[in-house]
């Protein structure tokens, strides 16, 4: 199931999110469920949609946050082009759905799973936290700059052990990052710790884990601009532990921490 397949469905709907302080920059779109036999959390979908005609050619990659009950869910934020169309989809409107795509996160239903999320890097554990078998043992660390309504945190608090971070001007970045390290170093050394987040933060994760000789334990989801999304374009190559290159569309987007350098190939 690694490249999936392309499906076409339909909008069911576009929902704001966090509309408080900076209308219309959240979203969740909730599209028609593809016939899907299995996908995992930490896999992701490119979705364009039909509308776009020539004027986007690539579609745009999004991590599956749910996939339940025939409805498929991803979180964004409207940055750019392509995010202000999807924001402006209606239901009905079609969509073509790649997927699921890439490797997802490891589970270890045994052990303390340390999550480690910034921003939108939120999205794929919504999943993850509710397909896991045992959330007790589930401690989720969050950072977040946007109002808190943006991210499915509050729902997520209420399953799992949580804590989170605001970095609400740039000088809270350094309290933003000590957190965060002292996190990992409380950390039972036996757990996994899964981490998605902007490049600088997952940067802080895998420098702590190599610090801390959790490199084998620690695994990072890579956002890279994607293209084709199935490994056929090389457009989202980083470079690998020997200086080679990985796409991380068709090997990742989720690598352990000692495998991969952040930063482009
Ligand atoms: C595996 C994967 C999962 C992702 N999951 C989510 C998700 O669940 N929710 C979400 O909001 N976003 C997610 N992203 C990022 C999302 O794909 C980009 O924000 C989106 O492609 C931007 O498209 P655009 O046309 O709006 O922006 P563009 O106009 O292309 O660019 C606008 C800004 O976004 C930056 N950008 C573009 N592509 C990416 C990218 N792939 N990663 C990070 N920054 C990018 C650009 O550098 C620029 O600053 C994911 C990316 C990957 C690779
Ligand atoms: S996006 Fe084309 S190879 Fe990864």
């Amino acid at each position: 199931m690694r490249h999936g397949a392309c499906r076409e469905v339909k909008v069911l709907e576009v929902v704001p999110l966090g509309q408080s302080k900076r209308p219309g920059e959240f979203f969740e779109l909730r599209l028609e469920l593809p016939d899907w036999e299995a996908w995992r959390p930490g896999q992701f979908v490119m979705l364009r949609p039909l509308s776009w005609g020539l004027e986007l050619v690539w579609g745009r990659p999004f991590s599956i946050a749910s996939a339940d009950r025939g409805v498929l869910c991803v979180l964004f934020q409207a940055l750019g082009r392509g995010t202000r169309r999807l924001a402006g989809l209606r239901p009905g409107d079609q969509v073509l759905v790649w997927g699921p795509l890439g490797n997802g996160f490891a589970v270890d239903p045994g052990k303390r799973t340390l999550i480690l999320a910034g921003g939108m890097g939120l999205a794929p554990f919504r999943a993850y936290v509710e397909r896991h078998p045992a959330p007790d043992l589930i401690r989720l660390f969050f950072a977040h700059r946007f109002p808190l309504e943006c991210y499915p945190f509050d729902y997520l608090s209420g399953l799992v052990d949580a804590v989170r971070v605001e970095e609400r001007s740039p000088g809270d970045l350094a309290l933003v990052i000590d957190a965060l390290r002292a996190e990992m170093a409380a950390f039972d050394q036996r757990g996994l710790i899964l981490a998605c987040g902007p490049t600088p933060f997952l940067g802080t994760v895998r420098d702590r884990a190599l610090e801390l000789g959790l490199a084998e334990r620690t695994q990072l989801s890579l956002e890279e601009r994607m293209a084709c999304g199935v490994g056929a374009c090389l457009g989202c190559a980083v470079k690998d532990a020997g200086g080679g290159n990985v796409q991380v569309c068709s090997r990742g987007p989720v690598f352990w921490a000692g495998d991969v350098q952040l930063g482009r190939g």
